[in-house]
């Protein structure tokens, strides 16, 4: 084999033992899904750096209860705490970041060294 190919091979082999591999298997639709979710969800459901909360909660395949429809109807509408996208993005790309987030394996941001401190129980509550 030449030389280069080696070097492909080891790259490979560096790359499949990060948590990034899975993305190589996904397809166009979710490939769109990850762009628009970084643009937009990111800043409340993923962990801006290893010591900071997150707002949102995490999510993963098993959120909504792994139900692609419901997640949907919440990108849509939004939650109290959490607004809506159907104005911003159309259903292809909602379906899009669904599909996404079905491919999320859960604990991507449940670090042990990152979880949110509990808080102290204070007289006011
Ligand atoms: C302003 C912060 C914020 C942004 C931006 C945001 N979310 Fe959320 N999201 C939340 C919060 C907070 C909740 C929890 C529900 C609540 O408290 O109202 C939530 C809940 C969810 C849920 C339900 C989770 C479950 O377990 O059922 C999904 C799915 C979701 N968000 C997807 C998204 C997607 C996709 C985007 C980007 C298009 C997004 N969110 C953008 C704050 C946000």
């Amino acid at each position: 084999m030449k030389r280069s190919g080696w070097i492909a091979l080891m790259l490979l082999a560096g790359a499949s033992q990060g948590g990034f591999a899975a993305e190589d298997h996904l397809n166009e639709q979710q490939k769109l899904g990850r762009r628009l979710f970084e643009q937009s969800c990111g800043v409340c459901h993923t962990r801006p750096t290893l010591v900071a909360g997150m707002y949102g909660p995490e999510l993963s395949k098993e959120s909504s209860g792994g139900r692609e429809d419901v997640m949907r109807v919440i990108i849509s509408n939004g939650t109290p705490r959490m607004p809506g996208f159907k104005y911003t993005f159309n259903s292809d790309q909602i379906a899009a970041i669904a599909a996404y987030i079905k491919t999320m394996p859960r604990g991507t941001q449940d670090l042990p060294t990152a979880r949110t401190p509990t808080k102290a129980a204070t007289p006011a509550q």
